[in-house]
């Protein structure tokens, strides 16, 4: 019997901007999106990119997703982070490397590639414990000087109470070509 790799999206999304990228890719690809919550079995998937946004500088459901995969030579690990910091600024990706490195097997981390999205907020949807999160992280923030901010410091604070929207489907491109080189 021939066994038929397929691949597979995997979204982790609290409130759906990961999800829209996640989707915006599928229907690119046609390949189809599984939510972390469901466990989906990654044995029998030649590709798999996992959507995660980011919270507190982790991933969401990534440690536990991938806690049991061993990548075989002929599979293929594409990992996405979204978050509000933007990833054009080399510290704000150095951040997000250095948390995700501790955050995954250090051979998914040599073998994955890698990229990060910007997102989306809308202070008037966060739970009342994200809210609580937020308003104290602010609060530190307000105490120290400016300049002593980081890149993410300063994008927390330039956003605080709003809603702002910084997802942007043309960035999903190099995830498309990337997936295309390897033959998916
Ligand atoms: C409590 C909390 C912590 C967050 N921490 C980070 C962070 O560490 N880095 C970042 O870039 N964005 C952070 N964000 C922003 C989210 O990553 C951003 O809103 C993302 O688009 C949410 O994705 P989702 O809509 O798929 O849940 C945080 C948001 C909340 C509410």
């Amino acid at each position: 019997m021939v066994t038929v790799m397929k691949h597979i999206i995997i979204c982790a999304s609290r409130y759906g901007s990961a999800r829209r990228y996640a989707e915006r890719l599928s229907e690119q690809t046609g390949i189809s999106v599984a939510d972390y919550r469901e466990a989906p079995s990654l044995t029998d998937s030649a590709c798999i990119i996992y959507f995660g946004s980011l919270y507190a500088g982790g991933v969401l459901g990534m440690k536990k997703t991938f806690r049991h995969l061993t990548l075989r030579p002929e599979q293929k690990l594409v990992i996405v982070t979204v978050g509000l910091a933007d990833p054009n600024i080399p510290e704000n990706r150095e951040n997000i490397r250095h948390s995700l490195e501790k955050q995954l097997p250090a051979d998914l981390y040599e073998e994955a590639a890698i990229f990060h999205l910007r997102g989306a907020m809308d202070y008037q949807k966060l739970s009342p414990a994200h809210r609580t999160m937020m308003a104290l992280l602010c609060r530190s923030l307000r105490s120290k000087p400016s300049e002593e901010w980081s890149a993410e410091d300063r994008a927390l604070m330039e956003t605080y109470g709003k809603q702002v929207d910084f997802v942007d489907f043309d960035s999903l491109k190099p995830i498309l070509e990337n997936i295309q080189e390897a033959g998916t």
